[in-house]
């Protein structure tokens, strides 16, 4: 993430049990070259020590609000001018309610409020009180106020309750931090791309599949990520480098695939749908391999539909926007057409892979794209110079 290189971050750790993972969200920001300074509340200071912090941090921690020393060094009006960004993680239900309420009695929220720098806040909490009445004003009027929100999450707790409250992951947190500084027609912008073939199992060795390489997606999330989108791929299986700065989940199955998608997708701004999932699966599972003796003559199977992803996210689509692409043999402008209103898509890109030399497993790629309102064909080249073309469409026109 070479936008977080030479920024000035101070982290603020609040009291909760996240607090330990504060600890890898520094190591991230040292990674991607930041210089971090650490503030904690003193109930954080009984969940981790500062002795850690300021060890990967490599800065003297704060926490005094009231102390001479401190101040002389570096009191809460320098501290808020230092930082390019304030970053509260684990930001707890205490620290929301008196941030809200504008307090300024102790160092995180007078520095809070003497910074004019963007200020994030990952919540983190149980899912009770992540869900009480007074949390949710609290975090509405810190939104108001320009606080910006990184979750939380839904998942399993520390506690054992499973819910809302759980702080988003280090990784994901320090991504959106970097989105604040990327430039580009997609700056800051979240971007989630499916890409390459999927494997419907027949038998633990064998399985139904396609020609789709991944090509084309990989090349668009590349496209997109140097445009300063923020970038997450879940791929079928394929034989592809994960691109730099591009967090990256494999699936096998059209089910898998279907799954992780529903389960991040509220997170994102674009769904740029390229991979070829199966719309068929056999029906049923053997669970040992089909030997050649047992099935006389002839072998037949019985296939039952996959869910429709691209229709399903499209049903509660609120201002996302959603990429679909079109594979076709015959009468391609018209089935991709057929397609794009069927599904509620925002952008079809359609392609004629009856055509060996565009399209699967090729270098290059020829297409269609169309819009409600627009058709704009794009001539036989590179799949990296198409997917730049695209980037730039979706930029102007989404
Ligand atoms: C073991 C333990 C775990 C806690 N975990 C959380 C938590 O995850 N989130 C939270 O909002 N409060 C949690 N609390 C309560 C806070 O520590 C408490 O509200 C504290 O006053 C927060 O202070 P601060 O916001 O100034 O850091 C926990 C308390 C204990 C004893």
């Amino acid at each position: 993430m070479k936008q977080l290189a030479n920024k000035h971050i101070l982290l603020c750790v609040t009291g909760g049990i996240a607090a330990y993972k504060a600890a890898e969200i520094i190591r991230l920001f040292k990674t991607a070259g930041s210089n971090v300074r650490v503030l904690m509340t003193k109930a954080a200071q009984e969940f981790i020590t500062p002795l850690t912090m300021q060890a990967l941090s490599g800065n003297q921690v704060h926490a005094d609000l009231l102390d001479t020393e401190a101040e002389a060094a570096m009191g809460h009006i320098e501290l808020a001018k230092w930082s390019d960004v304030i970053l509260i993680a684990p930001c707890s239900a205490n620290s929301i309610s008196r941030l809200a309420a504008g307090k300024g009695d102790d160092l995180m929220t007078a520095v809070c409020l003497a910074a004019e720098s963007k200020t994030f806040f990952a919540p983190a909490m149980n899912q009770a009180m992540w869900a009480d009445s007074r949390t949710q004003k609290n975090y509405q009027i810190l939104i108001k106020n320009n606080f910006i929100p990184i979750g939380p999450n839904s998942g399993e707790q520390a506690c054992g309750d499973e819910g809302y409250g759980r702080m988003s992951e280090p990784q994901e947190i320090v991504s959106e931090v970097a989105t604040n500084f990327s430039e580009g027609l997609l700056a800051g912008k979240k971007i989630l791309i499916t890409a390459g073939p999927t494997r419907e199992k027949i038998d633990p060795v064998r399985y139904i599949s396609n020609r789709s390489s991944g090509k084309m997606g990989f090349s668009i999330a590349e496209a997109a990520r140097d445009e300063g989108g923020l970038v997450s791929l879940i791929s079928g299986p394929v034989s592809l480098k994960t691109p730099d700065e591009i967090e990256r989940i494999d699936v096998e199955s059209a089910d898998e695939m279907f799954k992780e998608v529903n389960k991040v997708i509220n997170n994102f701004d674009f769904f740029i749908s390229t991979a070829a999932v199966a719309d068929f699966k056999p029906e049923k599972f053997e669970n040992q391999k089909i030997k050649k003796d047992k099935k006389a003559d002839n072998l037949s199977m019985e296939f039952i539909e996959n869910k429709d992803i691209l229709k399903s996210i499209s049903k509660n689509k609120g201002d996302l926007k959603i990429i679909g692409f079109a594979a076709e043999t015959q009468d391609i402008k018209e089935n991709a057409k057929k397609k794009l209103n069927e599904k509620s898509l925002d952008l079809i890109i359609a392609n004629d892979v009856s055509d060996s030399s565009i399209g699967f497993d090729s270098d290059e790629n020829e297409v269609y794209l169309i819009t409600e309102k627009i058709e704009k064909k794009i001539e036989k080249i590179s799949k990296k110079k198409l997917s730049r073309s695209i980037i730039e469409f979706i930029a102007k026109y989404l």
